[in-house]
């Protein structure tokens, strides 16, 4: 099989098994093997760029460049329902359409998804561009991102229409909802309030390779095309499921409204058990040529509408609240209260955030308070009932003092929370910081987990993550749990983090706000610890994505005497501080020799070459037999050109050098 022939089968079998995967939930081949055979792929592709394709499934990694989003008009307006929260007014929505049609109706009952809609269009089967609800008429446009889901396809199978526009709902399920504000509350950011709000903001990061590591999924529920004459919207959808999209899983058609009431009930209950929120159920007026007869309000259509879950609530008495200490010191307060069920969980904690959510519920303790899960895993109190509030119930009084070390709290501007400033001696911040470093994320090192840090910490061998490095396996074999060999791979484990590179290091130092995109940014902007530590608060801003939040917080960090002293202790271990020159952007270029030749409108030659280079290619001055690539510009000297047609070098644009290594 020639190179050409291999890639569009290698992206025919992917799309294939990235379907098996993520669509049907039944994986053929290993994730090894798709690993590897997506590796062949895109070692191919690059030696073909005049096979770029956007739709490959190498696409799917997303890329590190910025965008801003283009504002894009939806073919159809995307309208929003009708909702209630009302039984009668279900009732009231079959009758109205049963009595405009003059007949029995089947109505499709669907999930109501709880995340954020999107547009996806879809020309010969492929994907053109997906866009956000915006207002209903205009969005934007989040192609690039959409494309780094991975249940939504970007080649469809089948029989599919030619132009097409499916209708849907991103969204985070609860796992990695769950996950990922672990990870921003351990770098500081804020954590997200719900999953919808996370689905809705990994969607518009500028960073499409940010959003590929949110766990983001898709769910389709409306087929628009004028090229196949469906009779009714459940028979779209079934045939959507054909073309590769992952449809609705509660979806069914009724006949009456006993059944439609039966699918409430059903899933007002079993929603508890799926793995992602829904807020209520969808009624859609089956028919298609009923749904164009009944027509459109100005704000939605006449032909279905929403019923919404109320949040289930359950009440209980505040016990105390207890007080955290994160790992930058935030300190967030905990409300403890009689054990409750409460939508098939028993609660008994739930965090109150902040002080001002304390003081907006005027909290006492002894307080009947009202915990509600809106659909959400995490409960939360949205209520006191004042009359039951015993007598002699005090407020809930904030500290004033660490609950852990005694230092005094202190509200940074701008901030809802309060900070234990002892970064440095605080008890769970130091536990909390060691934790940070040996993390997954960070210098993984998964031979030490959470619990064995804090006995090394609790053990007095390491109060700071230099010391880390001066453990040996005797320290590890006198600690319970650890035997000789354990001890041994734990000592390898702390080893083999040395050769981490600079941007992990930088992520693991655990500087508020530097999540581990931040730390790539900065680590290759400014190439070492030294000229990161002395940047100004200027040259940091200037960077893509680095905000005067981020580039207070380092200049801060790297303004402590103890910061400065254990880099240098971790720099002696011998720790990367440094960008390593081989360390580039990527290796898509990798192999290949490139002469530059010529006037570029959108970059300086020496700026190309060093792009070039940052994706592993080679630059040439001169054309031989080994050069890969003519990179050519406007004004190319006729004696290259010459030189380059003899030689059978393919000449390409910087246009086409970027689609080699997936720039736009
Ligand atoms: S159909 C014209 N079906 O709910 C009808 N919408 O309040 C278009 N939603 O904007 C919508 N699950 O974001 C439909 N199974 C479902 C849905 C659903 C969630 C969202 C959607 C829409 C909003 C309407």
């Amino acid at each position: 099989m020639d190179e050409v022939s291999r890639i569009e089968y290698l992206r025919q079998f992917l799309h294939e098994q990235n379907r098996n995967y993520y669509v049907l939930n039944s994986p053929v081949i290993s994730d090894k093997q798709y690993d590897d055979l997506l590796h062949e792929l895109s070692l191919l592709e690059a030696k073909h760029p005049e096979l770029f394709d956007p739709n490959s499934p190498t696409e799917r990694v997303g890329s590190d460049i910025s965008l801003e989003f283009e504002q894009v008009r939806h073919e159809r307006p995307m309208l929003s329902l009708g909702n209630t929260y009302s039984r009668d007014e279900v009732t009231a929505f079959y009758n109205r359409v049963i009595s405009a049609v003059g007949r029995n109706v089947d109505i499709s009952c669907e999930l109501k998804f709880d995340g954020t809609s999107i547009s996806l269009i879809y020309d010969n089967g492929k994907l053109v561009r997906a866009a956000t609800r915006g207002d209903g008429i205009i969005g934007d446009d989040v192609t690039r991102n959409v494309r780094t889901i991975k249940s939504v396809p970007l080649q469809l199978v089948g029989n599919f229409p030619a132009h097409l526009e499916m209708r849907g709902e991103i969204l985070m399920p609860h796992a990695g909802f769950e996950a990922l504000n672990k990870q921003r509350i351990d770098i500081g950011e804020p954590p997200f309030a719900n999953p919808r709000n996370a689905a809705a903001g990994s969607l518009k990061q500028r960073i499409s390779s940010a959003v590929a590591q949110r766990p983001l999924d898709c769910m389709l529920y409306y087929v628009l095309t004028d090229d196949i004459d469906f009779v009714s919207h459940t028979q779209s959808l079934n045939e959507a499921k054909k073309w590769g999209f992952v449809i609705s899983p509660g979806h069914k058609l009724c006949h009456s409204l006993t059944e439609i009431f039966d699918f409430i009930d059903h899933w007002d209950v079993e929603r508890h058990n799926l793995p992602y929120d829904i807020d209520g159920i969808v009624l859609k007026v089956d028919e298609l040529a009923l749904q164009n007869a009944l027509g459109l309000t100005a704000k939605s259509p006449r032909w279905a509408t929403a019923y919404k879950f109320k949040a289930e609530q359950a009440h209980s008495r505040l016990l105390e609240v207890s007080y955290q200490v994160g790992r930058t010191g935030i300190i967030t307060p905990v409300a403890n209260m009689e054990p409750v069920p409460l939508a098939g969980t028993i609660v008994k904690r739930a965090s109150l955030h902040n002080v001002d959510i304390i003081r907006g519920l005027d909290l006492h303790i002894g307080d009947s308070v009202i915990i509600e899960k809106g659909g959400e895993i995490i409960p939360k109190i949205v209520g006191v009932d004042i009359e039951l509030r015993p007598s002699d119930a005090k407020p809930v009084a904030f500290p004033t003092h660490c609950p852990q070390c005694g230092s005094p709290l202190v509200r940074e501007d701008g901030e809802a929370g309060f900070y234990c400033q002892n970064y440095t001696f605080c008890p769970p911040q130091i536990v909390g910081k060691l934790i940070h470093f040996v993390h997954r994320g960070a210098m993984d090192i998964d031979q030490i987990g959470e619990a064995n840090v804090e006995l090394l910490y609790q053990s007095g061998l390491v109060s700071n993550v230099a010391d880390f490095y001066n453990l040996s396996v005797s320290d590890f074999e006198r600690l319970p749990g650890y035997q000789q060999k354990s001890a041994r791979k734990a000592y390898d484990g702390i080893v083999q983090s040395k050769s981490k590179p600079f941007d992990r290091v930088l992520f693991a130092l655990g500087i508020r706000y530097v999540g581990n995109t931040v730390a790539k940014t900065l680590a290759q902007a400014f190439e070492n610890i030294d000229n990161l530590a002395n940047a100004s608060i200027e040259q940091l801003v200037s960077q893509q994505d680095i905000g005067i939040k981020i580039a207070t917080s380092v200049k801060s960090f790297f303004s402590k005497e103890e910061n400065l002293q254990l880099i240098n202790r971790l720099r002696l271990a011998g720790l990367n501080f440094a960008l390593e020159r081989k360390q580039n952007i990527s290796d898509s270029l990798s192999g290949k020799q490139f002469v530059v030749s010529g006037v570029f409108a959108d970059i300086s030659r020496d700026a190309l070459k060093e792009l070039i280079e940052q994706h592993g290619g080679k630059i040439s001055s001169s054309i031989s037999s080994k050069t890969n690539f003519i990179v050519a510009g406007d004004n190319m000297g006729p004696a290259k050109l010459e030189k380059a047609q003899k030689l059978g070098v393919p000449i390409i644009s910087f246009e086409q050098l970027k689609q080699l290594f997936n720039v736009n």
